[in-house]
């Protein structure tokens, strides 16, 4: 039952001399002696690529410990194997140590990786996330319900890895991948540890929300479950505002929209009180809700139209951003604002050439009504210029067009404040969840002024040249804050296979990045307000 991958003659050796429950493979089942499912726990160890040439393997210091403790036999078993392990890439061994009936060694890359200056991330940092989420993947895929984890030098980026990494939805399947739950190996570094799970919770609920059906996250469902989630908080007051309160508010877009389905809509605000005095400017987040997108009368076409059941996205990561500085009782102010509703064709829908009125007095020419995020938004953004706001940041994913420019490298940027755009750039590189920022030139703006009936069209006259410049220009007429960021994450939405520690599925980008900025903006008291 022994080594399957033995070369030399002192490996043939030692694995003569090898103790009978040893077994490395890539996909082996425990050992005879640990059932699967055995109450026994599972063991992440990462192992940097050798900077030398004799390829012995170079521990992380909790690897080192536990090949202590077993006598060298990790090391041996590990150089018997074959060649070094690159990066992302494991081996399991069974039996090792009574308490660890399955240990999955996985490779890190190379040691000293920090920012990449080219990449604008930490590599090191995702070379952690990817490796913990590999071998946490493996784990469950044994069946093991418990799984220990290397801190690997960065306990946050370790646990996001983890608990990304195992992130799947199967709420509605009756068949489920088995829970496993991880937790860190050792007790030094538990703060950044649970940072780092409190991080990946948030960009899971993000998660969650948008891979959910539409039927089963209607505007009301989305507002109850977050409001949910925010019940424990004493700081927080949630108001789920009905249609009614959207009339008297005159958002006559967002309603224009909303009124094509038999849905109805709502406009969730969040308050979130975390700041040393009540009335400290809030940072005010916008997310785009709309919970199904089928293009109204301008009907998009039914191949991957399933997808927009996710155009809540915005709406899903600006409110799960908020729901981690609660949990993380961040020093600051923060209010969400999340228009929701349903985009339908109906005898009372939208048609191409209407024109409706913002919250702002200004006339907007319906020429497409698949351009309806930017309708939301305007009245969206008119509201929030109500909190004497700190910056103000929406998130939405708006056009085909920023998956067309950036694919799902980055999130795009249009800000009119480099002050926000160095907190925003500054946290990606951390997260690695990037952001690269794009323009708001005059040059688009005239694209969507130049308008025959109404003040404002909301598609670029050039149909889709520049269309995610244009959408943010469009944006762009509804504020007035001289720090006021937005952000198109229509790249970003889903995972196909391009974030190693994410599976397929939506993806709930930019969270972690949202989550950091506020952070750093909780630390950055005397900002350029
Ligand atoms: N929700 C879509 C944008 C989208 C597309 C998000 C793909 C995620 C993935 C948005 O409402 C939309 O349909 N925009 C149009 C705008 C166009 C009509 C000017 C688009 O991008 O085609
Ligand atoms: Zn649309
Ligand atoms: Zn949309």
């Amino acid at each position: 039952m022994l080594l399957p991958c033995v070369r030399s003659g002192a490996a043939r050796r030692l694995a003569r001399d090898a103790p009978r429950a040893f077994s490395c493979s890539a996909r082996r089942p425990p050992a005879r002696g640990y059932s699967r499912g055995a109450a026994g726990k599972g063991l992440v160890l990462g192992v940097y690529t050798s900077e030398k040439d004799d390829g012995a393997a170079q521990f992380t210091s909790a690897g080192d410990a536990f090949d202590r403790l077993v006598s060298g036999k990790l090391r041996a078993l590990l150089s018997l194997c074959g060649p070094p392990l690159k990066k992302g890439k494991t081996r399991i061994f069974h039996g090792l140590h009574q308490d660890f009936p399955s240990v999955v060694v996985v490779g890190l890359g190379k040691k000293n990786a920090g920012i990449n200056e080219q990449e604008n991330w930490n590599e090191g940092k995702e070379n952690i996330r990817t490796a913990v989420a590999v071998g946490c993947r493996q784990i469950q895929d044994l069946e093991i319900p418990c799984v220990e984890v290397d801190p690997c030098g960065d306990a946050q980026a370790a646990a996001e890895g983890a608990v990304l990494g195992l992130h799947e939805y199967n709420e509605l399947k009756q068949k489920k991948k088995p829970v496993v739950s991880p937790q860190l190996h050792g007790s030094a570094e538990s703060q950044a540890w649970q940072k780092g799970v409190i991080y990946a919770e948030g960009q899971n609920l993000a998660r969650y929300l948008m891979e959910a059906p539409a039927n089963y996250i209607t505007p009301i469902k989305f507002a109850e479950h977050i409001e949910q989630k925010l019940r424990t908080f004493s700081n927080v007051k949630v108001h789920i505002r009905p249609e009614s309160w959207i009339t008297t508010q005159e958002m006559g877009a967002f309603l224009s929209v909303a009124k094509g389905s038999a849905e109805p809509p709502i406009f969730l605000e969040i308050h979130y009180l975390g700041g040393a005095i009540t009335n400290d400017s809030p940072l005010v987040f916008v997310g785009k809700g709309v919970t199904f997108d089928s293009g109204g009368i301008s009907l998009k076409p039914s191949l991957g139209m399933d997808a927009m059941r996710a155009d809540m996205g915005g709406a899903a990561t600006v409110c799960s951003t908020i729901v981690t500085a609660a949990a993380l009782n961040l020093p600051l102010n923060i209010i969400g604002l999340a228009p929701l509703c349903e985009n339908m064709p109906s005898g009372k829908a939208n048609k191409p050439g209407d024109v409706v009125r913002a919250k702002n007095g200004k006339t907007i020419q319906v020429d497409n009504t698949d351009a309806e995020g930017r309708l939301l938004l305007a009245d969206a953004l008119c509201y929030a210029h109500n909190f004497n706001a700190r910056a103000i940041v929406n998130a939405a994913t708006l056009t085909g067009a920023m998956d067309v420019a950036l694919g799902s490298a980055a999130t795009g940027v249009f800000t009119n404040s480099s002050w926000l755009w160095t907190h925003l750039y500054e946290a990606s590189i951390l997260t690695g969840d990037r952001v690269w920022r794009m323009p708001l030139f005059e040059h688009y703006t005239k694209q969507v002024t130049d308008c025959p009936l109404a003040d404002v069209s909301n598609i670029g006259k050039y149909s889709r040249a520049g269309g995610a410049c244009t959408a943010a220009a469009f944006l762009k007429e509804f504020v007035t804050a001289s720090h006021w960021a937005h952000l198109d994450i229509a790249g970003v939405m889903s995972n196909k296979d391009e974030v190693p520690y994410l599976r397929k599925g939506m993806a709930g980008r930019p969270t972690r990045t949202l989550v950091e900025f506020a952070a750093r903006l909780s630390q950055d008291s005397h900002n350029a307000k």
